[in-house]
């Protein structure tokens, strides 16, 4: 702990709270205004926590300014370039980077905990065919909480690693149900020969009565987008999940809450609103258009892909999806992707923009993530479904250091109350007509 302090002082009778002021490895210094409201009978404002860590954490660290993301320490450009998305899972989970044979244990056990309940299976017919996919993502992940009752007192170390095991290897199988639920195909059982992505493209795309043979190119570029979304500090769902979990509640249904929150376009639903977007704007010429909508205050429209509260200056893991993009278009023969060309266009002219320079608004990972999954086949409204199944790791990472925490308290914010003051009821033939 650091003796630094940071004392302020009361305008109304002078009274004095020096406050510890802590600082992590890396990163701003926190001062701790837990003894505030004791002392000086205060609460502090900070709507969308502009200011305020919610939390201690050792699970990922982001530089804004410098654009810097590591998971545990470790960049994820080095992951991204030379891990795999279940060594990165182990990663974060475990905190270090696991010996060939602790990835090799953690692999079968994913790989061969993939089917899901036939009765969850079930939930499905449920559904309308049309029903949004991240709908029925949320709501299969929340029934999960009705079963294994066996495994869930959330106090036990090994139920919290068996909760882990199960969520991470069966979201991809309930997401695959959800897309083959929407097209009305067949559900796929998965295949615990294949790769965690390869099986995943498997139970998407194969169908009972034909040969599927799972592209690598196809696997390699979702292992990668995966590695990239799979955790992002304390962002809106992550703390959703923490929140939610902070109440002892089943683990299932606090991921599902997180899958809910994700879902929004100011979240994980940007990248299929990128799409959307640049299906809107169609061709070049109408980008200058689409840049004066973005910039007009009167205009609800927002350039979709673009900003971050967190990164000003760029989002390292934009960079590195839009060389994968790259890649990917070109192994899979869609060089000339009118799409793409859109997206490098409309990214060139905004940042050339006084609006976005000023206001440091730069591509974000939802960018150009969505033009590759469109190259796999995966439809616009899978995007943000492919997103959770990566997320669920950086969740249930969260979730699980929340639980431990020995400071662990439920969440429960204050307010500024705005609204009336204390007044006697009015009986109804008095208050007017
Ligand atoms: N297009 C146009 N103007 C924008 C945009 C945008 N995409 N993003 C921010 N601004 C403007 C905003 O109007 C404001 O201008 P002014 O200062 O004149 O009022 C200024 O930039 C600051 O914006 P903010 O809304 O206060 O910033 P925030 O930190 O609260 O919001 C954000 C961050 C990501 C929600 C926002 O940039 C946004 O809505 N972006 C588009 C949606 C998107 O791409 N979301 C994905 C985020 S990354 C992945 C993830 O989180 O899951």
């Amino acid at each position: 702990m650091s003796d630094k302090t940071l004392t302020i002082v009361s305008d109304t009778d002078g009274t004095r709270l020096e406050m510890p002021v802590r600082s992590g490895t890396v990163g701003p210094d926190v001062v701790d205004i837990g003894a505030l409201y004791k002392q000086l009978g205060v609460f502090t404002l900070d709507p969308g926590f502009v200011s305020t860590a919610s939390c201690e954490s050792a699970i990922t660290y982001i530089d804004g300014d410098e654009g810097v993301l590591l998971y545990r320490g470790y960049p994820v450009d080095q992951l991204a370039e030379r891990s795999s998305f279940l060594e990165v899972a182990y990663l974060l989970l475990n905190g270090e980077l696991p010996t060939r044979g602790q990835l090799e244990h953690f692999t079968h056990i994913i790989t061969t905990h993939t089917m899901i309940n036939e009765t969850l299976l079930r939930h499905f017919n449920g559904f309308h065919h049309n029903a949004h996919p991240m709908a029925m993502l949320s709501s299969v992940v929340g029934s999960m909480s009705a079963f294994y009752h066996d495994s869930t007192d959330i106090e036990s170390a090994r139920h919290r690693e068996i909760f882990a095991h199960r969520i991470i290897a069966k979201i991809p199988t309930i997401a695959a149900a959800a897309y083959k639920h929407s097209v009305g195909q067949p559900f796929m059982y998965p295949r615990n020969d294949l790769d965690y992505c390869s099986n995943l493209l498997h139970m998407f795309f194969a169908v009972p009565c034909d040969q599927y043979r799972v592209d690598p190119v196809a696997a390699e570029a979702l292992d990668l987008l995966f590695i990239l979304h799979a955790d992002h500090e304390q962002n809106a769902s992550t703390s959703t999940v923490r929140l939610a979990g902070s109440s002892g509640t089943n683990p299932y249904a606090a991921i599902s809450a997180g899958i809910a929150t994700l879902w929004g376009p100011a979240h994980g639903g940007a990248n299929e609103a990128v799409l959307n977007m640049l299906e809107k704007i169609g061709s070049v010429e109408n980008i200058p258009k689409f840049i004066a909508k973005a910039k007009d205050k009167d205009d609800p429209f927002r350039l979709m892909g673009f900003g971050h509260r967190v990164y000003k200056n760029f989002d390292p893991r934009a960079k590195l999806i839009r060389t994968m993009c790259h890649k990917v278009l070109n192994r899979l023969g869609h060089t000339d992707s009118p799409m793409f060309e859109l997206a490098l266009r409309l990214e060139e002219i905004a940042l050339e923009d006084e609006y976005f320079i000023e206001r440091k608004l730069y591509p974000n990972v939802d960018f150009y993530s969505g033009i590759i999954y469109r190259a796999l086949g995966i439809p616009t409204s899978m995007f943000t479904v492919m997103f959770a199944i990566a997320r669920t790791v950086g969740w249930v990472a969260h979730w699980q250091e929340m639980i431990v925490d020995p400071k662990r308290r439920i969440g429960r914010p204050r307010q500024l109350y705005t609204g009336a003051g204390n007044r006697d009821y009015v009986p109804i033939e008095r208050r007017g007509s």
